[in-house]
């Protein structure tokens, strides 16, 4: 295992003030979100977009790196130029990541939840992925929250495939984002949550034990602690941080370097709001960061709308929500922030 390249992959990751764009959405995703905007989902309009966020300037100051989808590794720079999407990023400094799983599929004899798929033929894919410029790799698990959801039996299987692609990720070089995503769609309290984000997380750790990945060389992902969205008593965002905090210090190993936020549906400001509020807290022995996804992107793709006029103005909102949650990783964020989005 090259030790040592994940070790600087993974401490490049977690740069101060930066943190993580997730642009890796599969084609049913990628497809969903350009439909409510009236964007077709073909090739050449979802290269076209992944090279507006890829192509924005000073990306670099605000994102360490860029998760891509099995597409867009591949792709080109439109207009003939023989440049691919990951060297676009490495250039500037990024880190080009990929997603490696292939999405859930429901689990036999288990209504309602989830295993994700994509260990076959990992081991291969993962070197063609580092050929391609890939030097980090994510895998995600959806855990559901409902009556008498999660079983024992869900979180388990989900847990040994996220632990068999984090080994194989480190044995090919690439440093893993493990991450165990506890949806937030439902009805549950913020208690709920962390109950099963506790659960969750103490047996992802017990397969990444059995499985000797190396703790030190690894991310994880998920979730803050939250209410259902359909929950009626929603909570502040001192609340959101004190469980979430409470939550990470009780289920994960201090030898984990960093622990990386996905949005989740959360509105963009509010997720940063409450980054802002779980960053500020000291003593903690992860460092902190985002990969968001919607959160970072929502804005921009309702600018774009597929069309090249509006690209500048995408960017600036792309560049936007970068440094408002790269100032929330220092605890700086502040709703004023948000008044300047033209200037910036
Ligand atoms: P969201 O921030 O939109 O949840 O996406 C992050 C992600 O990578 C989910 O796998």
């Amino acid at each position: 295992m090259t030790t040592s390249a994940i070790e600087s992959t993974i401490q490049a990751l977690l740069g101060p003030g930066k943190g993580i764009l997730a642009a890796d959405e599969s084609f049913p995703t990628i497809g969903k979100r350009f439909k409510a905007l009236n964007i077709s989902s073909n090739e050449e309009n979802r290269g076209a977009y992944r090279e507006m966020l890829a192509t924005t300037t000073g990306l670099s100051e605000f994102i360490s790196g860029v998760i891509l989808f099995d597409e867009t590794v591949r792709q080109r720079m439109s207009h003939g130029i023989p440049i691919t999407i990951p060297k676009v990023l490495a250039a500037q400094g990024i880190i080009p990541g990929i997603k490696v799983d292939r999405g859930t599929v429901s689990l036999a004899n288990f209504l309602g939840e989830k295993i994700t798929q994509g260990l076959d033929g990992l081991r291969e894919r993962l070197i063609e992925y580092r050929g391609l410029g890939a030097r980090f790799t994510k895998w995600r698990a959806v855990i559901t929250i409902g009556e008498n959801l999660p079983t024992g039996t869900c979180i388990d299987a989900n847990a040994n495939a996220l632990a068999h692609f984090a080994a194989l990720s480190q044995e090919a070089g690439l440093a893993p984002i493990v991450e165990p995503e506890i949806l937030m769609n439902g009805s549950h309290s913020i208690v709920r949550c962390e109950e099963v984000t506790n659960e969750a997380l103490q047996r992802v750790f017990a397969a990444l034990f059995e499985h000797r990945v190396v703790l030190e060389l690894m991310l994880l992902k998920t979730g803050m602690i939250l209410p259902g969205a359909g929950c009626p008593k929603q909570v502040d965002v001192g609340e959101v941080a004190e469980a979430t905090l409470r939550c990470f210090r009780r289920s994960v190993p201090a030898a984990v370097p960093g622990i990386v936020f996905l949005s989740g549906g959360q509105s963009d400001e509010v997720a940063t709001q409450r980054l802002n509020a779980i960053c500020r807290a000291s003593g903690v022995p992860w460092r902190l960061s985002f990969s968001f996804g919607r959160a970072l992107q929502a804005p921009a793709l309702k600018i774009w709308k597929g069309s090249p006029a509006n690209i500048e103005a995408a960017q600036a909102a792309l560049h936007h929500r970068a440094k408002c949650n790269g100032f929330a990783l220092q605890g700086k964020y502040s709703d004023e922030m948000e008044n300047r989005k033209i200037s910036i």
